[in-house]
């Protein structure tokens, strides 16, 4: 019987604190379709502040505040949006911006810290005397920690840069920042600072600041309102939504602070990987809450059976690929979690090692 659950596979895995229910339960709620939700109203001001901009809009998910942004930003169907190969619009998001919004991706080489090149976002910008022929660029989007790149931090002069490009071919600049607070905490630069160049910004609520429910957008009173309308078309409207913003904001009071110990667990538990033998992490990648390490050729090491053994134990974690395995921390891991979490898979590996030894 597993009698120790620790579950690495995500920060969305988080559960909603005491004070979360008990600000849910007794949240001041009425008609958000309707306009009237006091506690929706409340919290969408105080994230407009605390983003820079004018206004801020409730969406139940990340996947959805992107797509509405995309869609806000490039509303003449045959649009063009230039993003990252690797981000999580383009991989992770079913094709919606497309499916849904008519918009063309066009996609860059991610490199391993999250960017892409300035040059090749130059370059990618299509020339308007080809209208007959090219879609219209109109939108560039960054994401801020990057994901798939290891929850690396884009800084704020390369940023700065897009949106000077951005602005010079007159573009939009959207960031999906599921975890920009991660990344406002680990540079050192507030968060409206941070997403300054940015016309608009997506903050999931419900990832390392631990909310059950919800993302929010922001950006101009003209996007927001255009946003507003697409969160109806699709489906996003919520009736008495303030339930799930009381837990929201509880979340921005309680766990922005609790993110730099988060990535102090990550780097000890990246440290502690670094010692067992066959596997390996490149600790000057893991910058935030985010860890993928690398299982070494010839360790005898499967990523599944891996990940088996340990699920077995209790540890759960994600394969990123058939040889490197990811690891996310929350504020519901423990510094005591990462250390029993590391024992168990030095076990693991020695015993796959041993089984391989045998056969
Ligand atoms: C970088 C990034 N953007 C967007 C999303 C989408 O968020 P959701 O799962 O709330 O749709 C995720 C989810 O993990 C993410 O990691």
């Amino acid at each position: 019987m597993v009698t120790r659950r620790v579950d690495l596979r995500s920060d969305t895995v988080t559960k909603p604190t005491e004070t979360m229910r008990a600000a849910m339960a007794n949240a001041d709620v009425d008609d958000d379709v309707l306009g009237s939700d006091p506690t929706a109203f409340r919290f969408e001001a105080e994230m407009a502040r605390i983003m820079g901009k004018e206004a801020a809009l409730f969406v139940p998910s990340g996947t959805m505040g992107n797509l509405i942004s995309v869609l806000v930003h490039c509303e003449v169907r045959g649009s063009e949006v230039i993003l990252g190969d690797n981000s999580h619009i383009h991989v992770y998001e079913n094709g919606g911006i497309s499916t849904l919004g008519g918009v063309h991706a066009k996609t860059l080489k991610n490199n391993a810290d999250g960017t892409m090149d300035i040059a090749l976002i130059e370059a990618a910008i299509r020339d308007p005397r080809g209208e007959l022929y090219y879609p219209t660029t109109r939108l560039i989007c960054l994401e801020n920690t990057h994901a798939n790149c290891g929850g690396r931090c884009i800084s704020l002069e390369y940023t700065d840069r897009v949106g000077e490009v951005a602005k010079k071919h007159g573009l939009k600049l959207h960031i999906d920042g599921a975890r920009i607070f991660n990344a406002s905490v680990a540079l050192g630069v507030p968060v409206h600072r941070l997403v300054q160049a940015a016309d608009s910004v997506s903050v999931c609520l419900s990832k390392g600041l631990g909310a059950p429910v919800g993302s929010v957008i922001v950006g101009s009173e003209i996007f927001i309102n255009k946003a507003k309308r697409l969160r109806k078309t699709l489906g996003g409207g919520m009736r008495q939504v303030g339930v799930l913003c009381a837990a929201a904001y509880v979340a921005l009071q309680e766990n922005v602070g609790r993110l730099e110990d988060d990535h102090r667990k990550a780097k000890i538990f990246a440290d502690g990987l670094n010692q067992i033998k066959g596997l390996k992490v490149d600790t000057a990648s893991v910058e935030t809450n985010m860890i993928f390490f690398n299982i070494m050729e010839g360790s005898m090491i499967m990523v599944g059976e891996l990940c088996n053994i340990l699920e077995e134990h209790g540890i759960l974690m994600m394969p990123a690929s058939s040889s490197s395995i990811r690891i996310v921390l929350h504020h519901q891991i423990s510094e005591s979690d990462v250390h029993y979490a590391l024992s168990c898979i030095q076990q693991a590996v020695l015993q796959l090692q041993t089984e391989t030894i045998g056969k």
